[in-house]
């Protein structure tokens, strides 16, 4: 007995690890940017290298081996993921003054930058980090490569071999008979000065050379790119400037990363306000397809903390920023960047560094995954300057101060409290200086209280079990008797109380990731799984591939449905989960540059949307009106397919009528909607079954009866307007 104990007990030693930083919710982002964080190899610091790391333009000496020689102080720090800076081969040259010792001046995705290290320094980091239950997640630049028309003109390479730069590709480029954007293997459209519309994707981003991602080589190098540090070991990819991408081409492009498994990839919308805007509606709707780093609340918090508001306000914008994302756990909160002024460079109090305390835990306990800045555990900032690049001053380790233990502390409790992973988000009580906030996940709680003013004490209506419960933070104790509980605030104190009881029931916490194509895997996280059940995604069984009682990884069936969003409900002793959404597309997507003529359309100067038929139309998008007599968008299209689209018209945030018009397709790399069914072999396309459509819906005679009749009717309007 005692010896199959023991052979028991070395097998589970022996057994790999159940990986905690898959589930990203449950873990925390260190961001690191590597020339300022550690020089682990002297050699390669040349050139444009400042030894004195006075000139905050050149290279100081980070680079990939120093940040691997550091992994047990981050490790020290709680955190489960690293985003380092970009990595890529950068320009050799100075622009305007500076080095591109950040790395967002790419002119080689296929290789590492030399100040950097080599894909073998990689795989080390990738190795090394594994080894401390961290995993690699990658700042990759897709829109742009480096500056047009400084330092080596938009050069590219691949691999080392010379593609092209910017002026030599604008000598083969032409105008896009759709876009009306002059193009090649770059946007040849100046530089953006308007920021919405065409220009916010189509023109230069601060004068850098912008890619043509519909340009079919331009998609495969991009795509192979990202590839390699996917294939290197990296968990995940930090996506620069969506912004200033077309939404549908990053679909295709995230789907096609997706195809090897589980990956946590997430973008940089830059939307600096909570605000209703164009820009905000568009944000949430990148947000459907990936998550994003919380840029609109940031500038809120630390005006808050840092300088003066009411935190009254603050909760209630709080809530209504995060009520509008299917996922809120799964965005990104920070507090600082390497854009943004470090919150201790900018707050001028006598009491900002217990402000700056408030702010990150506060960070930490909202609704999503927080990144830790390298160095706010430090307190770092720069005595030279503020914003960039003073935002980016030489790390100091110090894993010995209070913000370093908040942050291990909180990074430890979101381990095991999924409230903080996958909790709701509900305010207590609010006033300009108080805030109680609790959040649930099942029998998971947790209450977070905060107070900027004066001392007080806060009686709150409380619905946890009677009993004493104490702050993760500190010594605070409260006591909770039927239903009551009162809680003494010091001036700037912060609480975190917390109760963990085990589930009752399979409750479904996150989807990672959270968009997909039939055959890709995807991990089901939560609590109460059981050691076995069933889940079923959009009504049919899927393959269950691992299980255990907090994750599920399985396979996405096909499945037959024009819906955007699919339940996913986990079944597991007679008992049957919430369910969880998960936005679907038909599979084989291509980028398709869908386009309507203009004349099809009876008013003139609309905003415009197309909603169809399939999966990847269900929900509707705006397009964008050319110079060429087109309204355009791009979208990811199961290639081949054949589908129909309504016109519909109206702003951003506002309700969307109908025109009446019915357009088809058929999926391509170019579609220009026709207003009569593509005929195949004598029969009108709609009667071919569309990928994904219900059996029988839109396949029957009366389908084509009806839709004829609609043109019919269409044309005998026209005619008489006419
Ligand atoms: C956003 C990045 O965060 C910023 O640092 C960079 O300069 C721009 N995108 C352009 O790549
Ligand atoms: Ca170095
Ligand atoms: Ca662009």
């Amino acid at each position: 007995m005692r010896r199959a104990l023991v052979v028991l007990a070395m097998l589970l030693l022996m057994a790999p690890p159940v990986a905690s930083y898959s589930v990203p919710e449950r873990g925390v982002v260190y961001q690191v940017m590597v020339d300022r964080f550690y020089d682990g190899n002297q050699s390669n610091n040349r050139p444009f290298y400042d030894p004195s790391r006075t000139n905050y333009r050149l290279y100081w000496g980070g680079d990939l081996e120093g940040l691997t020689e550091k992994l047990d102080y981050i490790k020290s720090l709680g955190v489960s993921m690293i985003w380092v800076s970009p990595l890529n081969d950068n320009v050799n040259g100075i622009v305007s003054g500076s080095a591109p010792y950040h790395g967002y001046w790419t002119r080689d995705y296929r290789r590492i930058d030399e100040h950097f290290g080599t894909w073998v320094d990689f795989k080390r980091l990738v190795e090394e980090a594994r080894k401390r239950g961290i995993c690699i997640v990658v700042d990759y630049v897709p829109n742009h490569s480096n500056p047009a028309s400084d330092g080596e003109f938009g050069a590219l390479y691949d691999n080392g071999t010379e593609v092209t730069d910017y002026f030599r590709d604008a000598k083969n480029a032409s105008v896009n008979p759709i876009t009306g954007i002059r193009e090649n293997v770059y946007h040849h459209n100046g530089n953006i000065f308007v920021w919405s519309g065409i220009q916010l994707k189509y023109a230069n981003l601060y004068g850098l050379a912008d890619f043509n991602q519909l340009n079919p080589w331009v998609d495969s190098y991009l795509t192979e790119g990202a590839r390699l540090f996917i294939d290197n070991g990296a968990c995940g990819l930090r996506i620069d400037a969506v912004k200033h991408m077309e939404l549908g081409w990053l679909e295709s492009f995230y789907l096609r990363l997706y195809s090897g498994g589980p990956l946590f990839i997430y973008g940089e919308y830059y939307s600096p306000s909570v605000q209703k805007s164009d820009d905000l509606y568009e944000f949430y709707r990148y947000s459907n397809v990936s998550p994003l780093l919380n840029i609109p609340i940031r500038a809120d918090i630390v005006r808050t903390f840092g300088f003066i508001g009411s935190l009254e306000t603050l909760s209630r914008e709080l809530e209504g920023y995060y009520s509008r994302f299917v996922y809120p756990n799964k965005q990104l909160n920070f507090l600082d960047s390497h854009d943004l002024i470090r919150f201790l460079n900018g707050a001028r109090r006598e009491d900002a560094l217990e402000r700056f305390h408030m702010a990150l835990a506060l960070t930490m306990t909202l609704p999503g995954i927080p990144v830790i800045y390298y160095g706010d555990e430090s307190y770092l900032v720069s005595k030279d300057g503020a914003g960039d690049p003073y935002n980016r001053p030489m790390m100091v380790f110090n894993n010995t101060t209070k913000a370093s233990y908040i942050i291990r502390t909180l990074a430890e409790l979101r381990k095991t409290n999924d409230a903080l992973a996958f909790g709701d988000f509900r305010t207590l009580h609010a006033n300009y200086s108080v805030w109680a906030f609790e959040r649930t996940f099942g029998t998971h709680k947790l209450l977070v209280v905060m107070n900027k003013g004066p001392s007080r004490s806060l009686v709150l209506d409380l619905d946890w079990p009677d009993g004493v419960y104490r702050d993760a933070l500190g010594n605070a104790t409260i006591k909770v008797q039927d239903g009551k509980t009162t809680v003494e605030l010091p001036r700037n104190g912060f609480y975190v109380f917390h109760l963990e009881r085990e589930q009752e029931k399979p409750l479904i916490g996150s989807l990672t990731p959270y968009a997909v194509k039939p055959g890709q895997r995807i991990l089901i996280a939560g609590d109460g799984f059981g050691s076995s059940g069933k889940v079923i995604i959009g009504g049919v069984e899927a393959k269950v591939l691992s299980w255990n009682s907090t994750e599920i990884l399985v396979e996405v069936p096909r499945v037959k449905t024009r819906e955007a969003w699919l339940n996913v409900v986990v079944e597991t002793n007679g008992k049957v989960s919430n369910a969880a959404r998960l936005r679907y597309y038909s599979g084989n997507e291509i980028p398709a540059l869908v386009a309507v003529n203009a004349s099809l359309v009876n008013v003139s100067r609309v905003n415009l949307w197309i909603k169809g038929n399939i999966s990847e139309l269900a929900e509707p998008r705006p397009l964008l009106r050319s110079s060429t007599g087109y309204y355009f968008t791009v979208v990811p299209l199961p290639n081949g397919t054949a589908f129909s689209v309504e016109l519909y018209e109206g702003p951003y945030w506002g309700e969307l009528k109908p025109l009446g018009v019915k357009l088809y397709g058929k999926a391509a790399g170019v579609v220009v909607l026709s207003d009569e069914p593509p005929r195949v072999e004598g029969k009108p396309s709609s009667e071919i079954p569309t990928n994904g459509a219900p059996p029988g819906e839109g396949t029957t005679p009366y389908a084509v009866v009806g839709a004829l009749l609609v043109i019919l009717g269409l044309a005998v309007v026209w005619r008489k307007r006419a």
